[in-house]
């Protein structure tokens, strides 16, 4: 096949082994899309689609921008790598100032990784040099929570607690980690936003502490809003509960803001949206819009200075990092979107769209298959109710919708629905409806 025909129908499906897919399922029956632009995908049927979840969350800016794309060109053309290791480049020095602009208190110190999965292990990793370097070694727990996703390396399984990212890998998991109950509780039905029972939960944490001992503990990872498992939203008071029990016991607190982070909420970061603030932040996805692999953790200066000041001068102060930390064409698309969004205000848009986006994905309540809805910002959950056993439903009506002209991301039986910022209105009715149709076309099927 010729490059040009790269995104249309490939001569074999067999030897790409797909990820997180249904292998066997997709191969006899393909879903390929050859196209993006604005918020619009095409599909190998030369269908046109609505892209309602920002691709995995991913492309809040819409697809094909043209300054994202000059910026990666030029970049590639001037400087296409540089070793991040003992030397650098300007760009991500530039990208770090940029990204702490936003972040809030004084998270003020950023390591690039190459993606979520790595900010979450670098989050990690870097909790356990903190108290290394302070003189408290013994710290070694992670505390992580049910139903959470941090990503897909050992670190992020171990402290997520979806069961069917985890059951297989048991055996290799990290040793420490505790978990704390998830925040949905069964009286969270349709509503919109906050829910105001269970606050209550957050003091999992401390019981947790008291259990294993809280000088044990490094760190508490959590999503501020569990995004991949359906968007479970943090029960009023909640986050600033932990917070407190952090500060009580010297323990870290790390929001994990891969989904949540550039805007979903409305705010810069769910920390700033909630008045929460944590002692790291790490983010992916919405940095470069998707479109070149990046993470990055924002770390409290206080972190950043204790573990330089245990090392000597000279010394490499933090054995950690990768051959794609602050890759140039990343950083170039990063600072574009930097751009990007303070030139289109895209979080104050963001903001101001999300009553009607939630109006419109509480509108499907009606709709028989329809188990709950929640939503806050531009993110939103739809469970559908279980036919036979968990994950069909959502598969079976992630496929209608798809054939209706909406797509999104699934997970087990949770429609996950996160608009573009670009979005206006009238596309948020397009999603609305398309989901509609093609939620209501399951349910004949
Ligand atoms: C909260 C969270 N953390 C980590 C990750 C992993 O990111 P990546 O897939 O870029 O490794 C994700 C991906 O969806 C995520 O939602």
């Amino acid at each position: 096949m010729s490059s040009e025909n790269r995104t249309s129908i490939p001569n074999s499906l067999q030897e790409h082994w797909m990820p997180f897919t249904s292998n066997k399922d997709f191969k006899e029956n393909p879903r390929l899309i050859t196209e993006a632009k604005g918020v619009y995908l095409k599909n190998h049927h030369g269908k046109t689609q609505i892209d309602a979840s920002s691709g995995l969350f991913c492309n809040p800016l819409g697809h094909g921008r043209k300054e994202i794309i000059n910026a990666i060109t030029k970049q590639l053309e001037k400087l296409d790598y540089a070793q991040p290791f003992q030397q650098g480049f300007g760009g991500s020095f530039e990208l770090a100032t940029r990204i702490s602009k936003h972040t809030p208190g004084n998270l003020n110190r950023v390591f690039f990784s190459t993606g979520g999965s790595d900010a979450v292990e670098t989050a990690i990793k870097i909790s356990i040099a903190y108290h290394k370097a302070k003189g408290q070694g013994e710290r070694f727990r992670i505390v992580g929570r049910e139903r959470a996703y941090h990503g897909m390396h050992i670190g992020g399984t171990s402290v997520g607690g979806m069961i069917n990212n985890v059951k297989t890998f048991a055996s290799i998991l990290m040793p420490g980690v505790v978990h704390m109950r998830h925040t949905h509780l069964p009286e969270h039905k349709f509503v919109k936003g906050q829910p105001e029972t269970g606050l209550e939960l957050a003091n999992d944490l401390e019981r947790i502490a008291s259990n294993f001992g809280s000088e044990n503990i490094a760190a508490c990872i959590v999503e501020p809003i569990a995004g991949s498992t359906g968007t479970l939203v943090p029960p009023k008071g909640y986050l600033k509960r932990l917070r407190e029990i952090c500060d009580k016991h010297g323990i870290l607190l790390i929001f994990d803001e891969v989904i949540t982070g550039w805007g979903r909420t409305g705010s810069p970061f769910a920390a700033q949206e909630f008045g929460v603030i944590p002692d790291m932040i790490t983010m992916a996805k919405a940095t470069t819009n998707g479109i070149v692999p990046m993470g990055a953790v924002a770390v409290k200066e206080e972190i950043y200075d204790s573990i330089m000041d245990a090392s000597p001068k000279g010394a490499v102060e933090l054995f950690h990092g990768y051959t794609y930390s602050g890759l140039p064409i990343a950083v170039a698309a990063g600072l574009a979107v930097q751009d990007i969004f303070e030139k289109e205000n895209l979080f104050k848009k963001a903001k101001e769209m999300s009553p009607y986006f939630l109006d419109g994905l509480f509108s499907l309540k009606d709709l028989g298959a329809v188990g709950n809805i929640r939503g806050y910002g531009m993110m939103g959950g739809i469970d559908i109710k279980l036919k036979e056993k968990p994950g069909k439903a959502g598969y079976e009506c992630f496929k209608a919708c798809y054939d209706a002209g909406v797509n999104f991301k699934a997970t087990g039986d949770c429609l996950i629905i996160a608009p573009q910022f670009i979005c206006e209105k009238k596309h948020i009715d397009e999603i609305i409806e398309k989901l509609r149709t093609g939620i209501s076309n399951y349910m004949k099927k």
